[in-house]
């Protein structure tokens, strides 16, 4: 369960997202970046479905939702709708084989805005059996991040069959 997005008062563009499970959302963003702190990581944890289990502080501080807010919640509350849908597809198939998958995510802010991280994520097991997921971002550099902008831009108008 996720609480809705307030609507921002500043210029923001509108969306509604359909999630892999069905649920539709209404979502807003606006072109407000908060940098990724200097020597930080960002760190959650999920369940099969992912459903976040465990958040720190600094993933509380970047998303802007609260901690009651967040556990419990799925890991989609912060799917930008400038990520092409494929990123995703790709991250799910490669760790519920077991794999560790690393790649470029621009996440969506409570209030609208935006951040990009570099997230490793691995598959937890117990007894031979994925038990769970642990997700570890860290700090971009601004050329990979202009770098895969563009690159989901273009994948992102290939998957709406504007390309
Ligand atoms: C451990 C873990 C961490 C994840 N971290 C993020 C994240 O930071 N941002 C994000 O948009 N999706 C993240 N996801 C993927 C989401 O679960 C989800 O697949 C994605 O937001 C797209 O959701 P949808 O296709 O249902 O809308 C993570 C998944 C796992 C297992």
């Amino acid at each position: 369960m996720i609480a809705p997005m307030p609507e921002p008062t500043i210029e923001h563009r509108t969306f509604e997202l359909t999630h892999y499970d069905g649920v539709k959302r209404t979502v807003y963003c606006t072109e407000e970046e908060k940098q990724f702190p200097d020597g930080c990581l960002i760190t959650s944890t999920t369940d099969l479905e992912g459903v976040i289990t465990h958040v720190n502080d600094a993933f509380i501080e970047m998303s802007g939702w609260s901690k009651d807010e967040l556990m419990g919640a799925e890991h989609y509350i912060l799917r930008h709708p400038d990520m092409p849908k494929v990123a995703y597809q790709d991250l799910w198939t490669t760790v519920q084989e077991g794999k560790k998958w690393h790649g470029y995510v621009k996440n969506l802010r409570k209030n609208g805005g935006f951040y990009w991280v570099y997230a490793t994520i691995v598959p937890s097991f117990r007894d031979g059996e994925i038990k769970g997921y642990t997700s570890v971002r860290r700090k971009p550099s601004r050329s990979k991040i202009n770098e895969m902008a563009a690159l989901y831009a273009q994948m992102i108008q290939a998957e709406r069959g504007e390309a």
